[in-house]
């Protein structure tokens, strides 16, 4: 493996004001004023005990996710990163991304994580109707949702972005095509576009609320992606819509394998070493074990049998073409060991080759499970 890719620094945050009936992130609900200058203690301290692991090597981005990050203080997020970059080397003008939920938006908190180097803001507003806030048992409701929006935008950040989901319980296509029409009216750089997926352990998993059927789901895509298309945003990955220029960095990275420090209650790591070695490492998910200093849970290396299919999962949400050259150097095989698996992904429909890329197709992506099938 000639070089390896860039790292980027993931930060979880793992509590939150209260769960939400649909929500499957390692997020705790919070009893009691959270532990703010505690849990940076044991952030850095997992932090010292992952760096042997990079060599020095330059942080190209930050994310701090949740969880509800937004509910550490301004203090503690600045002894965050001040701990972060007096321990590894960030690089300059590198992305800082906060999470933020709309419930938890304080002027004064923005400004101070403004001042501790934070400089792109993501906010949940999930939508702006009552309604639809209330049946995802979210904590705010249109109105902060709209604030919490418009003081993100106000601070004069690099990139604020924000979360829509749609497909949400007896949502119509105008509904949904309503909450982006409001989302794209406060200017935001970039706009996450989810559909709500029932997971298994969730509140929504045991009591499933009624959803949208497949055609009305489709027809919400087809509109709402015509939409924001139209308004200037342009698709990069299934979900990730941005203004030219203003993708986000650090999500980019993970889509193309590049490789990252996770630190924080279940935060995962993945790691190349020199040798070729490819390890994932994933930390403790409880807050309660995670703060008695245990910080790492599990590590294991990445199979050169499982690496053809861990490489595409994230390329492959991707639009952009996968340069062939990237295939090679991040995941140490050779092409004529995926030749078979190629062939039959060009027959189904679901890939195009030329000399130097891979791209898949508009069926590829409608597709992408059996096309991720073919490399298993
Ligand atoms: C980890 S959450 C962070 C934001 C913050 N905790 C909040 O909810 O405001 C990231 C985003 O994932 C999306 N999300 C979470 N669960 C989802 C699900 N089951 N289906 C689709 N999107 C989901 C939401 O849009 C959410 O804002
Ligand atoms: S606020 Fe965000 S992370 Fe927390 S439970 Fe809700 S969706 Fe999950």
């Amino acid at each position: 493996m000639s070089d390896l890719p860039p790292l980027g620094l993931y930060i979880h945050i793992p509590w939150c004001v209260q769960k939400c009936p649909y929500c499957d992130f390692n997020s705790h609900t919070l009893h009691g004023e959270l532990p703010h200058q505690q849990y940076v203690d044991h952030l850095l301290a997992d932090l010292d005990s992952d760096s042997s692991q990079i060599f020095g090597r330059e942080i190209a981005t930050v994310f701090i996710g949740g969880g509800t990050p937004s509910l550490l203080s301004a203090p503690a997020m600045h002894r965050l990163l001040d701990g972060v970059r007096t321990r590894l080397p960030l690089a300059a003008g590198a992305e800082i991304t906060l999470e933020a939920n709309p419930g938890t938006v304080e002027a004064e908190r923005f400004s101070g994580y403004q001042r501790a180097g934070i400089n792109r803001i993501s906010v949940g507003v999930q939508s702006f109707s009552p309604q639809k806030l209330a049946r995802l048992g979210r904590i705010h409701g249109q109105e902060e949702a709209m604030a919490a929006a418009r003081l993100a935008t106000a601070l004069g950040l690099r990139s604020v972005n924000l979360d829509i989901m749609h497909g949400l319980p007896d949502q119509t296509p105008a509904e949904a095509e309503n909450d982006l029409h409001q989302a794209i009216a406060l200017n935001p750089a970039h706009l996450s576009w989810y559909q709500l997926t029932i997971e298994p352990h969730t509140a929504f998993g045991s009591h499933p609320p009624p959803l949208p059927d497949d055609d009305t789901l489709w027809e919400t895509y087809q509109q709402g992606h015509r939409l924001l298309t139209r308004a200037g945003y342009q698709q990069y990955e299934i979900s990730a819509y941005a203004r030219p220029g203003y993708q986000c960095q650090h999500n980019l990275n993970y889509w193309r394998f590049g490789d990252y420090l996770g630190i924080g209650c279940g935060a995962h790591g993945k790691i190349t070493q020199r040798d070729g070695r490819i390890l994932r490492r994933s930390k403790t998910r409880h807050p309660k074990g995670y703060m008695q200093g245990n910080y790492l849970d599990k590590q294991h290396q990445v199979a050169p049998t499982d690496r053809a299919f861990e490489f595409f999962m994230n390329r492959f949400r991707l639009l952009e073409a996968t340069p062939k050259s990237d295939f090679k150097n991040l995941t140490g095989l050779t092409q004529s060991s995926i030749r078979q698996q190629i062939d039959r992904a060009q027959e189904c429909g679901y890939l195009h080759e030329t000399a130097e890329h891979w791209q898949v197709t508009e069926r590829g992506t409608l597709f992408l499970n059996s096309l991720l099938a073919l490399f298993l």
